[in-house]
């Protein structure tokens, strides 16, 4: 006896005769561009759920063949040979839906055109391409009456930018912030709760395949900023580009921030967050910001774990609303290529101009000095009397207020690695002094850092870590 899968019962309780109208066509043809972590998936999905889908959507989609580098290489899902060709354009233009998962700019970019020249709707899941040239390929897509569709291009298989585009269109989004890269949310859970250095869990998240071809973009902050421009195109129904986004990776990161956040009971995460403000001057507009942000480890975005994302929407009349699922990953990333697959090809049974996101409103993109958020800072200072009060007199003179400063004599082998250095004798006890200030404006804040440095009661700023959630 053979074992059978829900799709196949879906699949054999739904035959398309039943949900096809009459003039729907035979099949529709999908051409894959990419065949790795993701593509390979999709295929998986294309072929073994094939009776599912052509349920689903009153026709078959037919996988018409697969653009790659090498035809011949390993595949997390093989298909037969004959449907890896290295003829893109060829491919794309046999296709009713163009599926692009090759990542980068290009060639993904002039095929995508290409494509939509050509009249087909167009997936991607390329984050990159869209924080670079999303408005012009909306347009393209808007002006050929076809569909450009990518709600896997943030946070994987949660279904956080159809939300953010249909259910919340009737509210006024003011703030959506969250963990919207897999990759550095596992290598900083990892180095706190397990002690693994930088290095070993960012091979790990490689090998899980959870990292862009190119890593860097992961660690120094660039994915999650391109997410953050398209969360902030679709919440605030503006265009945002890439370079709007105020950006910090991880990569600065190291075990004594890690230790001083967990000493004061918090914890380390990627955040991406867009806000709308009104500026000094009175501008409205809105920030967008990448950076690593201390959380309290009471606080439901500190208890993400791994790769797992997580989006929290504020908005004026839903309140607050949380999105949580795999961030990142071959099969949970395709479920979300998919839901747009299947979306696109029920439109092109039924009939209808495709629709495609242009946004019109204009939100500008404030500086980042504009955003107000807390603050730890960490100094070494000198040990003795009055040294508190003069740090204390120069934060208030910037208009920052203090929560909360903690001293605590430097740990032994901080002494014994100082020894060393020319600065230090018996006669000069130090200590490390941990701030953590109410919010403040972050032009405020770097002021304030600017003075303390200059304070001959401080011998360094070890760190200015942003704080949310407090
Ligand atoms: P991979 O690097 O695993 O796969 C890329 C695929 O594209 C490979 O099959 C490669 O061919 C093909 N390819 C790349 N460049 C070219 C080129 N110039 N010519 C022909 N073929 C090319 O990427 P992923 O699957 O991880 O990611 C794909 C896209 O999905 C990216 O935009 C990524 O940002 C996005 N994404 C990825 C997620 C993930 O968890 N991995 C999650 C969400 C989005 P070959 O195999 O022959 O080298
Ligand atoms: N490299 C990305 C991440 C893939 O780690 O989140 C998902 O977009």
């Amino acid at each position: 006896m053979t074992a059978t899968t829900p799709a196949d019962r879906e699949a054999t309780q739904q035959a398309p005769s039943q949900t096809s109208p009459e003039s729907s066509p035979e099949a529709l043809k999908i051409a894959l561009l990419g065949a790795g972590t993701v593509g390979s998936q999709v295929a998986r999905i294309l072929t073994e759920d094939a009776g599912m889908l052509a349920a689903r959507v009153g026709t078959r989609l037919e996988l018409a063949g697969v653009f790659v580098r090498n035809p011949d290489g390993d595949r997390d899902y093989r298909l037969p040979r004959e449907l890896y060709t290295t003829d893109a354009e060829a491919l794309v233009d046999s296709a009713d839906i163009v599926v692009e998962l090759m990542g980068g700019i290009e060639p993904a970019k002039t095929l995508i055109e290409r494509a939509i020249a050509h009249g087909s709707a167009v997936v991607t899941g390329n984050k990159a391409l869209l924080a670079q040239s999303g408005s012009e390929l909306f347009r393209a897509a808007a002006d050929a009456g076809t569909q450009l569709s990518f709600e896997a291009s943030v946070a994987g298989a949660i279904p956080i930018l159809r939300p953010l585009r249909d259910s919340l269109a009737g509210d006024t989004v003011t703030r959506v912030m969250g963990i919207a890269n897999g990759t550095t949310n596992y290598i900083l859970d990892q180095m706190d709760s397990t002690g693994a250095t930088f290095d070993d869990a960012l091979a790990d998240a490689q090998a899980l395949g959870y990292a862009e071809a190119d890593p860097t973009a992961d660690v120094e902050g660039h994915d999650a900023a391109a997410k953050a421009a398209i969360l902030a195109n679709l919440a605030f129904h503006a265009p945002f580009r890439i370079d709007e986004v105020h950006c910090e990776g991880i990569t600065r990161i190291t075990a004594a921030d890690n230790e001083a956040a967990s000493e004061a009971g918090y914890v380390i995460k990627l955040l991406a967050i867009a806000e709308r403000i009104t500026a000094r001057d009175g501008t409205a507009g809105a920030v967008l910001r990448v950076h690593p942000t201390l959380l309290p480890r009471e606080h439901p975005l500190a208890a993400v774990r791994g790769a797992f994302n997580a989006v929290f929407v504020e908005a004026e009349n839903a309140g607050e609303l949380m999105f949580y699922g795999p961030g990142a990953g071959g099969a949970p990333t395709a479920s979300a290529v998919m839901g747009d697959v299947v979306s696109i090809a029920r439109r092109l049974v039924r009939g209808g101009a495709g629709r495609t996101h242009t946004p019109k409103s204009v939100v500008p993109a404030l500086p980042v000095g504009e955003a107000h958020t807390s603050y730890m800072v960490v100094l070494r200072v000198a040990d003795r009397p009055g040294v508190l009060a003069s740090i204390a007199s120069s934060v208030a003179e910037h208009g920052v207020s203090i929560v909360s400063m903690r001293q605590v004599p430097l740990a032994e082998d901080d002494l014994v690695a100082e020894e060393s250095s020319e600065e230090y004798t018996d006669e000069t006890p130090e200590s490390v002094l941990r701030i953590i200030t109410h919010e403040a404006r972050e032009q405020d804040l770097a002021a304030t850092v600017a003075a303390l440095e200059q304070l001959d009661v401080v011998t360094e700023v070890v760190s200015v870590l942003r704080v949310e959630g407090n």
